[in-house]
């Protein structure tokens, strides 16, 4: 099957906010004080914001009132979007110029499809907002990752089959929603937690545009 769309994920494939997400959980986790680590952070790794916030308090046992469980997520989002601020183009990771470039090449359409309700600001501040073909509104989501609809949402909206879209992640939960929308699927970070993609590299800048086409044509 000959591919049409790749279909990214933005947090920890495109740029390091994977990290300011983590601090900001583990620093509301201190707060509650719920132990957290980055094994723990790796199930919240592509989770939606209350959906994570439910793991933290289910893990300490806690059980808050719904306006409580609002006003600690605000915060948890106030104290990210402080870290993100001084993001800018220079924190893109090296080699997404390059791969948009020579996906545009091969006439291969560009969608986001991101958790995050700040995902705008962040390729806006990347200095790629106008790269994507499509960005998923991921206000507008149901059901957030692992299932599949954030992706077969954006594949909809470039007017391509699923089976011609690549996804690429770095969470297990959006690895499973990439798997679950019938996509072929690029695990980008630790192999022994992403094993179930049809490829796996390091870092984005690893990605192997060709290999993956060929492989995915047969
Ligand atoms: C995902 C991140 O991309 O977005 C998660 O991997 C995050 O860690 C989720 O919780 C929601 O982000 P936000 O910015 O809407 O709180
Ligand atoms: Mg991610």
């Amino acid at each position: 099957m000959s591919i049409c769309a790749f279909i990214f994920d933005l947090d920890g494939v495109l740029t390091d906010t994977a990290e300011y997400h983590y601090q900001a959980w583990a620093a509301l986790a201190k707060e509650l004080d719920v132990a957290f680590d980055r094994q723990d952070n790796e199930q919240l790794k592509g989770v939606d914001r209350m959906g994570s916030l439910q793991f933290i308090l289910d893990k300490g046992g806690l059980q808050l009132t719904a306006s409580q469980k609002h006003a600690f997520a605000d915060k948890k989002n106030r104290h990210y979007q402080q870290l993100i601020e001084h993001m800018s183009e220079t924190d893109l990771f090296d080699g997404v110029h390059d791969l948009f470039a020579q996906l545009k090449q091969a006439g291969i359409a560009i969608g986001l499809a991101s958790a995050s309700k700040n995902a705008g600001m962040v390729i806006s501040r990347l200095g790629i907002s106008q790269d994507f073909d499509y960005v998923a509104d991921a206000a507008k989501i149901k059901q957030g990752k692992p299932h599949p609809e954030i992706f077969l949402t954006v594949a909809q909206a470039l007017g391509v089959e699923p089976a011609q879209c690549v996804g690429i992640e770095d969470s297990l939960a959006g690895l499973q929603s990439i798997i679950d929308a019938g996509m072929q699927s690029i695990g980008i970070g630790d192999a022994k937690v992403l094993e179930q993609a049809h490829w796996i590299y390091p870092h984005i800048k690893d990605l192997q545009l060709a290999t993956v086409l060929k492989q995915a044509a047969n």
